[in-house]
């Protein structure tokens, strides 16, 4: 049954919000377990529905999995099947990083191809090439990749610094024969999150975090517990939140860095540490010229929170979306709610120009992706009247009970069955 939010909006939040482990690390250290046959437990799991995705395509597999609160435990002693089953994969692209891992330790895998998306086409080819060069024998099959092959160590340069790609290729690595080197990786702390993880369970890798990562094959990796970090994508979100109602909501379980993104690209904001937790602290009232880039520029998952900001920021700004080729569907939404936001191509990306200082009013609007569902809660908050958010399924997939976090420091959204269409 379809749900939709019905958000009244227009009073200052205050309270506390406790982040959750970031989603993007999660994802692929549950993949990571494919690495060893013993246990790998990860603390400060985020309890998503992209987590449960995941889980469910490693049970089929044949991993063992245990819950308890948010300590995430999974063992794969061996394989019931190789094969990802598409109806699973497409719902959560981050699955296809089960590739790398599942090659390296059983020389077979069999991952549906993950399909596009709304924010564009999402090609493999980083993946699969780089694959290709570590020896890997890849056919693709009634949209299946099946690679098959021992991995053996190569340098690759990776054509653009694709997250995945590189989660992919690192982990495919530390079980090859030799050396591998990649060039040209992405520098997220995601990834770098991730390669501390595998270097626990003793893989031999270097230089994560810069352009070049050095990864030494090893026979086999062990178990290990690791605390997963806090997601700084969260961490903004409900930053942003608090500014854009005037608020006092303490953020706790994150840390400082995870809020740079917000002072570098609004640097009238204050984060004040205090014994309650983190409060980021507004107001803005520069206009701001933003361009979405891969770590460490803008990132792209955070180019619609701060298009809401912009709205309440008199004067004209713009953002550019340099790295998706369709992430601006929350702007026809938002213009719903009386923004004035209008959007050219320009060379090929998506250039939004928001004449912001205008309130923005309550109207239903329609959830797409993860991130611009979420820009669309954030304008209800500080939106007058009432804001109706159909799909909402987008929400869970990337923010653990977003309602109950907002109501509990003083928001108005009631999560109820959506009307028939
Ligand atoms: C990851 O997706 C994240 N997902 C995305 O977050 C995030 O938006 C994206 O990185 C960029 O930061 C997860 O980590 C699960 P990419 P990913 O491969 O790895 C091109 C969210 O909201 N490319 O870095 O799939 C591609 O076309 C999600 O949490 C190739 O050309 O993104 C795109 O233009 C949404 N060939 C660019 O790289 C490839 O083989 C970035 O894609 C792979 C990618």
């Amino acid at each position: 049954m379809l749900e939709q939010f019905v958000v009244q909006g227009g009073q200052p939040l205050k309270g506390s919000i406790a982040i959750s482990g970031a989603k993007n690390a999660a994802l692929k250290m549950a993949c990571a377990a494919l690495l060893t046959d013993d246990w790998l437990i990860l603390d400060n799991t985020p309890v998503l529905s992209d987590m449960v995705i995941i889980c469910q395509i490693l049970e089929e597999l044949g991993a063992e999995i245990n819950w308890k609160d948010n300590q995430l435990s999974i063992r794969v002693k061996n394989l019931k099947t190789h094969r990802a089953r598409y109806d699973l994969v497409r719902k959560m692209r981050a699955s296809f990083v089960l590739l790398g891992p599942m090659l390296a330790r059983f020389g077979r895998a069999e991952i549906s191809l993950p399909g596009g998306c709304s924010l564009g086409v999402r090609p493999v080819d980083i993946h699969l090439n780089g694959l290709r060069a570590m020896g890997a024998n890849i056919e693709l099959e009634d949209g299946y990749v099946i690679a098959t092959g021992q991995l053996h160590g190569a340098e690759i340069m990776l054509h653009c610094p694709s997250v995945t790609g590189t989660e992919n290729l690192v982990m495919a690595a530390t079980l090859a024969k030799g050396r591998t080197i990649l060039h040209n990786v992405a520098k997220e702390p995601e990834i770098i999150d991730l390669c501390n993880c595998l270097i626990k369970m003793g893989a031999k890798i270097s230089g994560h975090g810069t352009d070049t990562i050095i990864i030494d094959g090893v026979d086999n990796l062990q178990g290990t517990t690791h605390r997963i970090i806090p997601d700084r994508l969260e961490t903004i979100t409900y930053a942003i939140a608090n500014i854009l109602t005037h608020g006092h909501i303490y953020l706790t379980n994150t840390e400082a860095w995870c809020f740079d993104a917000l002072t570098s690209c609004f640097p009238e904001v204050k984060i004040h540490h205090t014994d309650f937790g983190f409060l980021a602290e507004g107001p803005v009232m520069n206009t701001v010229n933003l361009t979405t880039a891969p770590y460490p520029g803008l990132a792209t998952d955070l180019q619609a929170q701060m298009m809401v900001l912009a709205t309440q920021i008199p004067g004209t700004s713009y953002i550019t979306e340099a790295v998706f080729e369709n992430r601006m569907m929350h702007v026809p939404e938002l213009c719903r709610m009386g923004a004035d936001i209008t959007v050219e191509d320009i060379q090929g990306t998506n250039r939004a120009t928001i004449h912001g200082g205008v309130p923005l009013s309550g109207a239903p609007v329609m959830a797409t992706d993860l991130r611009a569902s979420v820009s669309l809660v954030l304008a209800g908050l500080c939106a007058k009247g009432q804001t109706t958010i159909s799909r909402i399924y987008h929400l869970d997939r990337g923010y653990h009970a977003l309602d109950e976090k907002l109501n509990a420091c003083g928001a108005n959204i009631d999560r109820v069955k959506q009307e028939a269409a």
